[in-house]
């Protein structure tokens, strides 16, 4: 790969050393578990597609995701394993898929210990002290010394397996609240033998680990472990106790340090909007940089920093010396050719990724594969796109999220593609829900679209209102409707009066509010909506018919948003259903069939989306070939449809 002289991300771009490792730049894809191995834990083909993929984007070094080194170890149903040396002959097929694209390869050992449950690991679940983790709710056997002195020696085998298949490096799962850090943390470790007590005391089990891998591999194959910075929980460590242990780690032979921080339970706490590094659109990226910068100034070894950090931010971080590497998670999983695109200064064609946690972690926590929102592509990367057979004249209508992407696959595939957009702008609902400052991590995917679509010869149309007569004489071949959702009508009294408005004639600015506001809703939709008002200085309360707030939300995001509106000072009335809208405000009726009547100036409607279909109804049997993707099939998230208008994209 050439790169532009006098590249705006010269550093990102410069190769670098970990112990004798030579990367030829200093991006790295951290360890993300995907969920792809067989249920055995062997590699599958779609790993080694998947991975292939992402180092032929010109990474420097992928780091394959937490690969459990005994059955008990297994945090995820499909979890890939180092238990044994029978899974060496699928590990080197992987590293070799991942090395012949120039990239280095390290691969991340794990023992989930107390995160876990017995239904993934097929037996009881174990961990230094017997303390449930909140989020998991199973309370494990404490290990025996004897049995922590066998974990050390699991470590070293599984440590030996991967040198054996190849891998150039091997990193230590010592973060994220899993066994290693159990066994750091004082919240998870009240052991009374070796391996517990003052911060020295606990650090015995990382330290043998290592001077044992050491003594097993020899000084020369480099050794990352990927550490917490701040367990984000109370009375957890913290970054005093972090420099110690990096100094620590580094005098027992560490080669890197890969600083993160907190734990399962850190979800749980709605103020710590950025445990493991997965900050939410919600709240800025980087947050974790400062913890790396701190532990890079007490040690003489490469510092990885990690969470949240945008190229532009990560050559920042490089150029102020905070840190020695950049990884970079999600944004890889959107878009794998990154590092080539920065290299042939092709920024605007990055595909970024919007920090919704939908497809990737908020699935891998409902154990399922790791997908992604904005990319159809990810996990089906051996499913090429094929050519289209016979070229044929497209027309779709709609220029939201999934008719832009329908647009952009026929087109890739080689179909002449038309789009009809019957407002000014493209986006569908991105453009109103892009509208808050808090949600401008949304708009890059919008403009991708927009700019991926005119660059691939696509006819954009703009205020172009289909009719089915308009359609027929337009004569396509193939119609793909996307017309999208409105706001939902219900059978409420009130609904015409003049201070009621939609959510999207709100975030759009179509309609003024008054001060104080009643948003009706408070799913995704809703919540973001009475936020955005509120922080416009309006008195807004969201009542919700169900007994949460933000219900659809998954849990990576949910807690960001929830402090959102915290610290905003909406209220949020759950369990209470609108029956009417009056002049003075709303009436709503309880789960005890109490009225209660709510004062505000206006009422914002946010309970729901209903597809509009109308077009596709009047279009059956009078096309040769039609679709329909996106909300007007159902109203859905942006991943749906993303993934809608790709499979039709794929199939005309
Ligand atoms: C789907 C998914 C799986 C993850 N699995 C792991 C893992 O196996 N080991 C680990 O240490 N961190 C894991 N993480 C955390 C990432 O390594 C990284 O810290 C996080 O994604 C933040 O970086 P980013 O903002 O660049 O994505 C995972 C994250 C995601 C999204
Ligand atoms: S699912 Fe969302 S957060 Fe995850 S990688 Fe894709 S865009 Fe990013």
């Amino acid at each position: 790969m050439k790169t532009n002289m006098n590249n705006r991300f010269e550093r990102l771009l410069t190769p670098g050393t970990i112990g004798k490792l030579h990367i030829k730049n200093r991006i790295v894809m951290p360890p993300m578990v995907r969920n792809y191995a067989t249920p055995d834990g062997l590699v599958s083909k779609r790993l080694v597609d998947h991975y292939a993929t992402i180092a032929r984007g010109g990474v420097g070094l992928v780091i394959v995701e937490a690969t459990n080194i005994t059955p008990q170890g297994k945090g995820f149903y499909q979890q890939l394993g180092i238990c044994t040396d029978g899974s060496i002959t699928g590990l080197s097929f992987l590293a070799e898929s991942i090395k012949e694209w120039g990239a280095k390869v390290a691969i991340q050992i794990h023992h989930a210990g107390r995160q876990t449950t017995s239904s993934v690991t097929g037996t009881e679940v174990v961990a230094p002290s017997a303390i449930p983790c909140p989020v998991q709710m199973e309370v494990p056997r404490e290990l025996t010394t004897r049995e922590v002195a066998d974990l050390v020696e699991a470590h070293v085998r599984a440590v030996t397996r991967a040198r054996a298949a190849g891998f150039d490096a091997v990193e230590i799962h010592g973060a994220h609240g899993y066994i290693v850090n159990q066994f750091l943390s004082p919240v998870t470790n009240r052991r009374t033998d070796k391996y517990g007590g003052d911060l020295e005391e606990r650090m015995a089990f990382a330290l043998e680990i290592i001077e044992r891998v050491k003594e097993e591999t020899g000084a020369d194959f480099p050794l990352i472990f990927r550490m917490n910075g701040d367990d984000f929980v109370e009375d957890g460590l913290t970054i005093e106790d972090a420099r110690k242990i990096a100094e620590r780690l580094v005098a027992a032979g560490v080669d890197a340090l890969h600083v993160t921080g907190g734990m399962y339970e850190t979800i749980l706490n709605p103020r710590c909007t950025s445990a493991f590094g997965l900050s939410s659109m919600y709240v800025p990226g980087g947050a974790l940089v400062g913890l790396a910068e701190e532990i890079k100034k007490v040690v003489s070894v490469p510092v990885i920093t990690v969470g949240g950090i945008s190229p532009e931010m990560g050559e920042e971080i490089l150029r102020h010396g905070r840190a020695d590497f950049i990884a970079i998670g999600r944004g890889l999983l959107v878009d794998p050719q990154l590092p080539n695109k920065l290299a042939r200064g092709e920024v605007e064609d990055i595909r970024r990724c919007i920090r919704c946690n939908e497809g990737c972690i908020g699935r891998l926590f409902d154990q399922k594969e790791v997908r992604c929102a904005v990319n159809a592509e990810v996990g089906y990367e051996g499913d090429r796109l094929i050519p289209a057979h016979r070229p044929k004249r497209v027309l779709v209508i709609g220029g939201g999220v999934a008719g832009m992407e329908a647009a952009r696959v026929a087109a890739t595939r080689g179909h002449q593609v038309t789009l009809w957009e019957k407002s000014d702008q493209l986006g569908g609902h991105l453009v109103e829900s892009s509208v808050p400052e808090f949600k401008a991590d949304i708009r890059p995917y919008r403009d991708w679209l927009a700019s991926q679509v005119r660059k691939l010869g696509v006819q954009v149309e703009m205020g172009r209102e289909a009719t089915a007569g308009s359609v027929q004489e337009a004569s396509p071949d193939a119609v793909v409707v996307a017309t999208g959702s409105c706001c939902l009508m219900a059978e409420v009294a009130g609904l015409d009066k003049p201070h009621v408005a939609t959510a999207m004639d709100v975030l759009l600015g179509k309609t003024k509010v008054g001060d104080r506001v009643i948003v009706v809703g408070g799913g995704l939709i809703g919540s973001e909506t009475a936020a955005y008002l509120a922080q416009q200085g309006k008195k807004v309360t969201i009542v919700e018919m169900l007994p949460e707030i933000a219900a659809d939300v998954t849990l990576m995001s949910k807690g960001a948003l929830m402090t959102l509106l915290a610290e905003n000072q909406v209220e949020m009335l759950t369990d209470l259903k609108i029956s009417e809208v009056t002049d003075t405000g709303v009436l709503a009726v309880d789960k005890e069939h109490n009225i209660r009547s709510l004062e505000a100036d206006s009422v914002v409607l946010a309970w729901g989306l209903s597809p509009v279909t109308a077009l596709y109804e009047e279009l059956k049997g009078k096309v040769p070939e039609l679709y329909m993707v996106g909300d007007c099939v159902e109203p859905r998230k942006i991943g749906e449809a993303t993934r809608d208008g790709y499979r039709v994209g794929t199939v005309i």
